[in-house]
């Protein structure tokens, strides 16, 4: 009767003692790893474009100071070690994925990186002179492409054409399209002399003269076609949520074509803001192309259709209009942090 308690009470003391026991490893753990590797915040921007020739700078997005910043661009150390990178006259080798790594003792971490893609413009690149002449019979169309430029691939760019020194603008019979090409669907009373001008935000460029002349013979008139058809357009991630389509058909019996878009077969409907249209349906404009044809879509297509004034003619052209997304981390489904003794089993998701 009297030992039922004392056992009791030894058992009592041990069943206390091995959480005990535990809790002091426990502690002492804690106290040999004690704080974090670097933590950083994002940048305030995730790509920047700066202009050729113009003062850098970025700071390394850390949350709390640490020992030594380190600074890389693809993936190559820069050899920099301050906080904020400074460059004083930036130029187009110095376009990149940057980010900046740094160690505090406990463990080093790279910060998320950023896209500096420098805007630089040196007008349009040579091209041979056969370049800037063709033949057209008068009864046909023809376009002009601007020679190619160098200049960086994010600049923003206007485009002015000339023909015998006067201005060109888009009407019925000429188009200028959003890279720069001209479309003239009547040739006859259009041979002569035509320059090209690019302005960027910083400069411009003229073209050398092109010479548009009349090829003699009785070619017959064209069929009734789509001249300048739409693209394929790529949308990758969130770097642009709007797409630009074109589509010029040829002139029919003196009348321009009447133009209809379509995505997946059915027509679309143009709202003016998301869905817009400009130069008489030529020019489809879709600000917000995620939200009109669902995220991660690969295959949708867009449709140009151009039907006769009188109606007896229809042509159609395809272009693709994908969208890529960058995966997202659901971050909610990742613990903070977790506490493990050594040797313990972990898994992580
Ligand atoms: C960086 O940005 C430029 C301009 O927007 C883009 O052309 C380039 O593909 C980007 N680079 C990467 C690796 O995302
Ligand atoms: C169309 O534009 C061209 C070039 O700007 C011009 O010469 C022509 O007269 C215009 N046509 C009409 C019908 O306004």
């Amino acid at each position: 009767m009297i030992k039922q308690p004392l056992l009791h009470g030894f058992r009592r003391l041990l069943l206390f003692s091995i959480p005990f026991l535990l809790y002091l490893t426990n502690a002492s753990l804690a106290q040999i790893i004690t704080g974090r590797p670097p933590q950083f915040s994002k940048f305030p921007h995730n790509s920047y474009s700066p202009l050729e020739g113009t003062e850098f700078s970025i700071k390394c997005p850390l949350l709390y100071d640490t020992y030594q910043i380190e600074w890389f661009k693809d993936g190559e150390s820069l050899g920099k070690s301050s906080l904020i990178l400074s460059i004083p006259s930036i130029s187009r080798i110095d376009s990149g994925i940057y980010k900046c790594y740094t160690y505090n003792g406990i463990g080093g971490a790279f910060s998320p990186s950023i896209n500096i893609s420098v805007t630089y413009f040196d007008g349009f690149k040579q091209v041979s002179e056969s370049f800037y002449k063709i033949k057209v019979p008068p009864s046909g169309y023809f376009s002009l492409k601007p020679p190619p430029l160098n200049a960086s691939p994010n600049s923003k760019l206007t485009w002015k054409w000339k023909f015998e020194e006067q201005e060109i603008f888009t009407n019925d019979t000429h188009y200028i399209s959003a890279n720069g090409d001209l479309i003239i669907l009547e040739a006859a009373r259009r041979f002569g002399i035509y320059r090209v001008e690019v302005i960027s935000e910083k400069s411009s460029a003229i073209s050398l003269e092109y010479t548009v002349e009349e090829e003699i013979g009785d070619a017959a008139p064209p069929n009734f076609a789509i001249v300048y058809r739409p693209r394929d357009i790529l949308i990758l991630d969130d770097t642009s949520t709007s797409a630009t389509f074109e589509c010029v058909p040829s002139i029919w019996n003196k009348f321009p074509a009447e133009i209809n878009w379509l995505l997946n077969g059915n027509e679309l409907t143009v709202d003016g803001l998301e869905v817009r249209t400009e130069f008489s349906n030529r020019r489809l404009i879709l600000s917000n192309v995620v939200n009109l044809v669902g995220k991660s879509n690969f295959n949708s297509k867009i449709t140009c259709e151009a039907t006769t004034s009188d109606e007896r003619l229809i042509e159609k052209a395809d272009a693709k209009l994908e969208i890529y997304e960058k995966p997202i981390i659901n971050k909610e489904k990742l613990e903070k942090e977790v506490t493990k003794k050594i040797g313990d089993s972990f898994k992580m998701e």
